[in-house]
């Protein structure tokens, strides 16, 4: 029934769009795959799907294209290694706009970010790293692929059941990649961090947590169709509803004369940080007191996240720089991440801290000169641990 897109961006007959394709087509013809005004604003769709549309527009992908901290990245990136690394970062960040080479945004749906008619119109994915490696089908814009085997939208839009949607793989096109086309050091490593976790052995997919289902009506006022299962499209983390303060667990004991701190993790599907190579970091640090409560010693232990370096080895550089890894640490799923420290002569007491930080302390600086909103990017004191010191 569904058949491979016809108007292909520069050959063959579907895309996959990977940076070198996106930056080759971007400095072609301009001949796309789907047309802008062929592809509908989240605001269409809401009209029948009223709640979903709510959901979404509270996601941090509905505001990807407008969040005031990527368009300071991406000046930064455009300045670095020039304009042409625009149609690479938009294939994940504005994916509508690169289907349609709208790359400078000007179309409403290309501003949504990862939108509706972007989403529900993939027909394949590969989990590889490659970078964006999803397949758009643009032949149809109103085909809509979903979970449903019996949708009934009426004359809304055709529909067919897409089992890749329902799969934690979908995700996979822009949470799991590597620099260089795939074949460099990982970037997002969220897929196959989830892929070894406890929850992907018991069959519960990214969706199952990031869209959890309700019972209830994806077209309400609509379809007369109840469903057991739609699902939310507010896709919860950090930036949206995740409670940062109950992901992880920290305890500080002492064992054998040393500090022993654990940082468990138990909640998230996947390592924490969960992605965000080079940007989110998570620091524990200590500090210890004497006897009358005068500090005498603070200090980082570990920090958990990716930091990377350049060509030339200055670092840390953000995820476009990205030529080794110099520091990887992380808090693996179903399980705690351990580390210890040595006790100072007199102290009395041990205060523990993990902190979340969005963007990486080295860049705030920059950030701050450049009068940049940091508005839900504010660092979370994710937990605390104090103990008794012999
Ligand atoms: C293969 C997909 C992909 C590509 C290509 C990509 N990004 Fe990202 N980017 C992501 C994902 C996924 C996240 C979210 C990570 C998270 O929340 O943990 C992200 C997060 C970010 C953030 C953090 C945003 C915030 O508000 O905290 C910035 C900044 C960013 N990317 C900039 C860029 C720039 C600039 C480029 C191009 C040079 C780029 N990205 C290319 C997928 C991509
Ligand atoms: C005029 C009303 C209307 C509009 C506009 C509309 N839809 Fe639908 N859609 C429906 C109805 C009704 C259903 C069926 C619901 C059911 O069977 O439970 C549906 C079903 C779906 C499904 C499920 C398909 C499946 O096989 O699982 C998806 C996905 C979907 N719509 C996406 C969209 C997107 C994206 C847009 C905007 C580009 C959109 N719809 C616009 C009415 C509409
Ligand atoms: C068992 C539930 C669960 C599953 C399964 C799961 N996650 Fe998460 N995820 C979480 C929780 C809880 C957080 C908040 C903690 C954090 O931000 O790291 C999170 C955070 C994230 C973040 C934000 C990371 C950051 O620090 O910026 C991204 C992106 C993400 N998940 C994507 C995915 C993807 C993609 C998959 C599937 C490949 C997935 N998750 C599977 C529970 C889950
Ligand atoms: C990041 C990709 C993504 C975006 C953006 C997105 N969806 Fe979905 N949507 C999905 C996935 C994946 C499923 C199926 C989840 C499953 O079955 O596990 C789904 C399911 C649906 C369904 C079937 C009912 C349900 O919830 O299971 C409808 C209808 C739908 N989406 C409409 C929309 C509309 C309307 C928008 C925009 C307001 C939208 N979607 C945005 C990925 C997306
Ligand atoms: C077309 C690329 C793309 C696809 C497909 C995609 N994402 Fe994302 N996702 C992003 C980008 C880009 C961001 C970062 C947006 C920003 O920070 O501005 C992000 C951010 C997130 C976050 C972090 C939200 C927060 O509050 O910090 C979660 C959770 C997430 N995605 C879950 C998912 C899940 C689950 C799926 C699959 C059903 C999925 N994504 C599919 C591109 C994508």
């Amino acid at each position: 029934m569904i058949q491979s897109p016809t108007r292909a961006p520069c050959s063959g007959r579907s895309i996959r769009l990977a940076f070198a394709a996106a930056l080759a087509c971007a400095s072609l013809s301009g001949v796309t795959q789907a047309h802008a005004q062929d592809l509908r604003p989240a605001r269409f769709c809401g009209a029948c799907h009223g709640p979903i549309r709510r959901e979404w527009e509270s996601s941090a992908m509905a505001k990807s294209a407008k969040n005031p901290v990527f368009l300071a990245f991406l000046a930064d990136a455009r300045a670095a290694l020039g304009d042409t690394v625009t149609a690479g970062c938009v294939s994940c960040h504005a994916p509508a706009a690169a289907v349609t080479a709208d790359y400078k945004l000007e179309s409403d749906v290309s501003k949504e970010g990862v939108t509706c008619n972007f989403c529900h119109n993939v027909s394949a994915v590969d989990p590889s790293p490659k970078p964006a490696s999803y397949t758009f089908d643009g032949t149809d814009p109103l085909l809509m692929r979903g979970p449903y085997k019996d949708a009934d939208p009426g004359i809304a839009h055709r529909y067919v059941y897409s089992e890749i949607h329902t799969k934690g793989e979908f995700c996979s096109a822009c949470h799991e990649y590597a620099s260089d086309g795939g074949a460099g050091v990982a970037i997002e490593a969220t897929y196959g961090n989830w892929k070894r976790s406890g929850a992907a052995a018991k069959g519960k997919p990214c969706q199952a947590c990031h869209m959890a289902p309700y019972a209830g009506q994806a077209a309400p006022k609509i379809s007369r169709n109840h469903r057991d299962q739609v699902h939310g499209h507010s896709f919860p983390g950090p930036r949206n509803g995740a409670r940062l303060d109950s992901v992880a667990t920290l305890s500080a004991k002492v064992e054998g004369g040393r500090l022993k701190l654990t940082v468990s993790n138990h909640r998230a599907g996947h390592t924490l940080p969960g992605g965000g190579g080079g940007m989110r970091l998570i620091q524990l640090s200590v500090a210890f007191f004497g006897l009358s409560g005068d500090s005498i010693q603070g200090e980082d232990v570990q920090t958990y996240g990716i930091r990377y370096a350049d060509a030339k080895g200055k670092s840390p550089v953000p995820k476009w720089l990205a030529r080794t890894i110099v520091h990887r640490a992380e808090i693996p799923s179903d399980s705690a991440a351990v580390e210890w420290c040595d006790i100072p002569a007199r102290a009395k007491r041990a205060e523990a801290r993990l902190v979340y930080y969005f963007i990486d302390p080295a860049y705030l600086g920059s950030m701050n000169q450049q009068h940049v909103d940091l508005t839900g990017h504010l660092p979370v004191v994710m937990a605390r641990a104090t103990a008794k010191l012999p």
